[in-house]
């Protein structure tokens, strides 16, 4: 796959950004109070390291082979909290570490909107559209748990 300038410089952003999003689920998981949110936020890292080598591998020329709905995360998050007690300070740490993941999601997806649209080959614009899509479904696990736990506001 050859590409143009500009479609290696809107790879690399996604690149620089998956990294970011990996390392920042990595964090998350680290600081997360309740196990689950733990567990949720480490299978997210592991999405965002995938997102990361199948742009890495773009970059590099390799013809992406990810369809659109072809999620790499098929296990649902299991919203409810398994908490026994919570304290109010976990609470409040857990929503933060929510809310920011949920705005960088939100970000990353726009990046991926506006690569498709730069992009001419069509296996290119089916792996970045695909991406995009589990970018979303993040954000819907995200604001799920949020909901179940009453923190999204
Ligand atoms: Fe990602
Ligand atoms: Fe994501």
């Amino acid at each position: 796959m050859n590409l143009t300038k500009k479609e290696q410089s809107l790879l690399k952003d996604l690149q620089n950004e998956e990294k970011i999003c990996a390392e920042k689920y990595h964090k998350a998981a680290e600081a997360a109070c309740d196990p689950a949110l733990k567990q949720m936020f480490a299978r997210l890292e592991k999405a965002e390291q995938n997102h990361y080598d199948t742009v890495t591998g773009m970059l590099a020329g390799e013809t992406p082979t990810l369809k659109p709905g072809q999620s790499q995360n098929a296990k649902k998050a299991q919203p409810e909290s398994q908490r026994a007690q919570v304290s109010r300070a976990e609470k409040k740490s857990d929503a933060y570490l929510l809310a920011d993941v949920l705005a960088t999601e939100k970000f990353v997806s726009g990046v991926y909107n506006t690569a498709v649209f730069e992009f001419s080959d069509p296996a290119a614009r089916s792996a970045l559209t695909a991406i995009q899509q589990q970018e979303q479904q993040h954000g819907k696990e995200i604001a799920d748990y949020m909901t179940a736990n009453g923190l999204y506001c």
